[in-house]
């Protein structure tokens, strides 16, 4: 898609109007240029009430070459949020068919430069499918959506900024998609290196490291090598470094990366496993958010650290009743080799402290139970610190993607670690609470400040996107599998933080 922005008056190609709900007439300041015949057409839906503007409905109207319309609802003007015009711009090319063309222009009612450009966000996060895997007619190939949303000469400059800041973004929640979208037998950790040391090439503010099986041995990684083992497709972890030059404190982002889940010897049930290939979405969050903050020109610091690795059943495989130590030196008894993310993150986790943080995040598909308590409506989240989770949750408020405040109680850290043979267990003692058992036990992994053993502990978040990460039939930005959720509040967050 290629979108663009101007004051010019013309129409090309297919308008698209976007309508506040209760509109009974076309508003004068969008007529310009209609057809008679297009104009009366239009007026008439209105009058009757056929097409009442509802939020993220739309409705075409074909009036011959000149006159194709699409009409699109943005609610209650009285209500209307950021919120629905970017729910309104994904809906509209949800709708877009090949007899629209492939020239669209936009033409707002009253509205604000910040509206106008959710709008053509909405339009470019939802332009996006997964067809890699298909054969393509040459009929089918896309032609580039070609759109030009109409402004006022005024707000032409910050409307193109937005507009081009939006369209950086997106290339990270798109990426987070392929990576995510992308089948287990082509996705598995050394190819998600390669394409990490591959796209970095194309940045020269970005450095990425990788540290392979047998660097992670040498290295005492036992969480990560634990999970990867009994896999042909060993294990690694990927560093990425933005601006590293930069002096000071910088956010850490941590993912987790299982490119397949199996669950292990603790081997999963048959129904729904292929969508195990997701669970490296927490990676693949990572990875977006730093293509995200690559292509908008972020000039700050900022590391990444993702944990890969394939969790397979197999004679060199981990076993419930292993112990392992990882890098923070702690030992954990494992109970359950499904409770594989954890595992690799604990060595993420204690990994991130090297990195002069500010402030740890890190992002999974970690537990079902997750999706239990929350649906796929919102990323389950906890924090060590309580200002630190309410600028996270309201961060994805902003940008509506909903975090939702989780706790992170003693009593689920006590549980943890009450293990007769080790440190810490994977695996909590019944079956109720598994988010919170599983963030307590991420917490043991979380160095204090300069790994200080006398200091506090780093401010830190966790966010189980096992619910948003794939699968939610209301996150209308996307039509199906992967939803590239969590860069765009990222990148909002990191952009706007105030350090103290
Ligand atoms: N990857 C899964 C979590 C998951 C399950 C995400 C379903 C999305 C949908 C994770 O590794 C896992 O298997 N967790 C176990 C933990 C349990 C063994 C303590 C779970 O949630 O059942
Ligand atoms: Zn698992
Ligand atoms: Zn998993």
């Amino acid at each position: 898609m290629e979108m663009t922005v101007s004051a010019s008056d013309n129409i090309n190609g297919t308008l698209i109007l976007p309508l506040y709900e209760g509109t009974e007439a076309i508003p004068e300041d969008s007529e310009r240029g209609l057809p008679q015949s297009v104009k009366s057409q239009i007026n008439r839906v209105l009058a009757d009430g056929d097409f009442k503007a509802k939020k993220k409905s739309t409705m075409s109207l074909f009036g011959g070459e000149e006159g194709k319309v699409i009409l699109a609802g943005l609610g209650k003007s009285e209500e209307v949020t950021i919120h629905d015009f970017r729910k309104a711009g994904a809906a509209v090319l949800a709708g877009m068919k090949k007899v629209h063309g492939s020239e669209f222009t936009v033409r707002f009612p009253t509205a604000g430069v910040a509206q106008k450009g959710a709008f053509g966000e909405g339009m470019m996060l939802r332009d996006y499918s997964y067809d890699n895997y298909k054969m393509k007619d040459e009929e089918d190939e896309d032609v580039e959506k070609k759109i030009r949303l109409m402004c006022s000469e005024k707000e032409n400059k910050e409307l193109s900024a937005l507009i081009s800041k939006c369209q950086g973004i997106t290339k990270g929640v798109h990426l987070s998609r392929d990576l995510g979208n992308c089948p287990p037998n082509d996705m598995y950790p050394e190819v998600f290196a390669d394409m990490a040391w591959e796209w970095a090439k194309d940045y020269d503010n970005v450095d990425i490291t990788i540290i392979n099986y047998d660097q992670a041995v040498k290295a005492g990684m036992g969480g990560l090598v634990a999970v990867g083992m009994g896999s042909e497709r060993k294990p690694c972890m990927v560093i990425f470094e933005m601006n590293k030059g930069v002096k000071g404190k910088c956010p850490v982002l941590v993912g987790k990366g299982i490119t397949f889940d199996t669950g292990g010897i603790s081997l999963k049930p048959g129904a729904n496993m292929d969508e195990m290939k997701y669970d490296m979405g927490g990676s693949a969050t990572v990875f977006g958010t730093m293509e995200a903050l690559a292509q908008t020109g972020y000039k700050g610091k900022v590391v990444g650290i993702t944990c890969m690795a394939e969790n397979m059943p197999a004679s060199n495989a981990q076993r419930p009743g292993d112990v392992i130590k990882g890098l923070s030196g702690k030992t954990i008894e494992i109970l359950n080799t499904d409770a594989e993310g954890r595992l690799v993150l604990s060595d993420g986790l204690w990994k991130a402290g090297e990195y002069n943080p500010g402030f740890i995040i890190d992002f999974a598909t970690l537990t079902g139970a997750c999706v239990v308590a929350l649906g796929h409506e919102a990323t389950g989240l906890w924090s060590n610190d309580d200002d630190f989770r309410t600028k996270i949750h309201e961060a994805g408020n902003d940008v509506g993607e909903l975090a939702w405040p989780m706790p992170l109680l003693p009593a689920f850290e006590k549980e943890m670690t009450d293990s007769k043979i080790a440190d810490t267990r994977n695996l909590g003692a019944g079956r109720w609470g598994g988010a919170n058992t599983a963030a307590a036990f991420l917490k043991q992994f979380v160095p204090n400040w300069n790994y200080d053993k006398e200091g506090e502990q780093i401010t830190w978040a966790h966010m189980d996107i096992a619910g948003t990460y794939w699968g939610s039939k209301t996150n209308t930005m996307v039509k199906n599998g992967a939803t590239g959720i969590h860069v765009r509040t990222m990148h909002h967050l990191i952009t706007n933080f105030k350090w103290d």
